[in-house]
């Protein structure tokens, strides 16, 4: 059966759309059948689902049927939107369109685009030579029929002396590689939630991470994070877990996606033992370990304050290292990574050998590849902060002491009018909600600093052109559409 939005649902999820720049030139129709389209181009309308009957989205939004008769119009002739008389109309994408990186819809032919929806670095200049040399090493598994469905026995040492270094003792048996952090994430929840089960999620979080957990129909409570301190609120995160007992929560404690914080020492253990009393799997995603910034010390991982195997932690080679390696990991005790593997098989079978012979090339030059992503970050993250004092100087940021984004919290509640105002002047952002649940994280704006900096500063100063724009547009009368629970 087709997914059918409510006009409600819809109404919320668009919130301000009638706060575009031009639109005192611009009827409302159009303002409308623009703010669908960039609800669908940043994922948080899904493609194939059926729009509510016109009347309906009239009445949910408070304007004339004609309205939205012309903005369904509209649509339609973009390509968006497929009706057929008494069934419907359905959503769809026109020719042309792929899918980035950042897992954002985007047109074919827009290459030049300054993409700040991806936080991800362009690889290292080391990467070819470890791909010559890993190519000189693949001869020694061609004997064989080359399926590892834990991963090759060296990557699996490689990754456990990188716990080993941070203080947490771990074998090989402990480590299963996989494509990518992604991949890790989704075979951890097939193991590790019956679908429908419930999970606590931080938000902000990771927008895939989301969508891996909407995918296991999986009921998510949220924990708040504050945008400025230190992010998690002890007491109330605590306070949740005892609460709605989730059978798994997902966090990510070093330099969080999107907010760059950094969970203190005593607050992972306090979060491993409230876990372990009342029964929940902890996830700890672990990308941006590597990335401090500022000299500053990271904690210890998650996992070394667990004695009952209720952390399992992943990560992977695309935030320090380049994302089109496609390696990650889990640390798991022995006979889960057993069991990942076992229900792997029925998704991949294994990774590439040649790719984890890469990876274990790259990771022998860690020390070397990270000091330079690091100084590389640094310099960027510098100029992206220059840039936004001096043209966007009513935005708060707190400064993140490592990973690749700052969360910036914007001067109203115009992520979304943002992002689609941005895309008309070559830049992509990923709006503030698309990172949370219910459409309420439209004063915030992610910001990656991955670019070379004069793009960063390229981008803000484009942002800012049409921030202004934004200010100089009349605002309709307008009442908020009512929050749903
Ligand atoms: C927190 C987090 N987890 C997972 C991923 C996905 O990583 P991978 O490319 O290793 O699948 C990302 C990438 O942005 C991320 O930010």
């Amino acid at each position: 059966m087709t997914p059918l939005v409510r006009g409600s649902q819809l109404a919320r999820l668009l919130g301000q759309w009638h706060a575009l720049p031009g639109r005192r030139r611009s009827p409302d129709y159009l303002a409308l059948a623009g703010a669908v389209r960039g609800l669908l181009a940043d994922g948080r309308l899904a493609l194939g689902v059926r729009l509510p009957a016109e009347r309906e989205l009239a009445e949910a939004l408070g304007v004339s049927r004609t309205t939205v008769t012309a903005a369904y119009r509209e649509l339609r002739g973009t390509g968006h939107l497929n009706s057929r008389r008494g069934a419907g109309s359905w959503t769809m994408l026109p020719d042309g369109h792929r899918v980035a990186s950042s897992g954002l819809w985007t047109p074919e032919d827009d290459l030049d685009m300054l993409d700040l929806s991806c936080a991800a670095l362009a690889a290292p200049v080391q990467l070819q030579a470890a791909a010559r040399a890993a190519a000189e090493d693949l001869p020694r598994y061609l004997g064989g029929a080359g399926y590892h469905p834990t991963g090759i026995v060296e990557l699996r040492e490689a990754v456990a002396r990188t716990y080993d270094e941070r203080g947490l003792p771990t074998s090989p048996e402990q480590i299963m590689v996989t494509s990518g952090t992604q991949h890790a994430f989704d075979l951890v929840l097939r193991l590790a939630l019956p679908p429908g089960g419930r999970v606590l999620v931080e938000s902000p979080t990771y927008p895939n991470a989301l969508a891996a957990l909407s995918a296991r129909r999986a009921r998510i409570t949220t924990h708040g994070l504050a945008a400025n301190g230190t992010g998690w609120d002890a007491e109330l995160l605590l306070g949740s877990l005892r609460q709605t007992r989730p059978q798994l929560a997902y966090l990510i404690p070093e330099f969080q996606n999107p907010t760059g914080h950094l969970m203190p020492e005593q607050l992972r253990e306090r979060v491993v033992a409230t876990a372990h009393a009342v029964g929940t799997d902890l996830v700890v995603d672990e990308s941006f370990v590597d990335l401090a910034l500022d000299g500053i010390t990271v904690p210890p991982p998650v996992a070394a304050f667990d004695r009952h195997s209720r952390v399992i932690s992943i990560g992977g080679m695309s935030k320090p290292y380049w994302g089109g390696l496609r390696i990650g990991w889990i640390r798991a005790s022995a006979p889960q990574v057993q069991r990942l593997a076992a229900a792997r098989v029925g998704v991949d079978m294994a990774g590439p050998v040649l790719d984890q012979l890469l990876a274990v090339r790259l990771l022998a030059d860690a020390e070397a590849i990270v000091a330079v992503r690091r100084a590389q970050l640094s310099v960027q993250r510098q100029a992206l902060l220059g840039a936004l004092a001096e043209m966007l100087p009513g935005w708060r940021v707190t400064v993140p002491h490592g990973g690749v984004t700052l969360w910036a919290e914007l001067d109203g509640p115009v992520s979304s009018a943002l992002a689609r105002a941005a895309e008309e002047v070559g830049v992509r952002l990923a709006p503030g909600p698309r990172f949370g649940l219910d459409g309420t994280l439209e004063r915030f704006l992610r910001l990656p600093f991955t670019l070379p900096a004069a793009d960063l500063v390229d981008a803000v100063r484009r942002i800012a052109e049409v921030r202004y724009d934004l200010d100089r547009t009349s605002r309709p009368q307008w009442s908020m559409p009512a929050v749903i629970a």
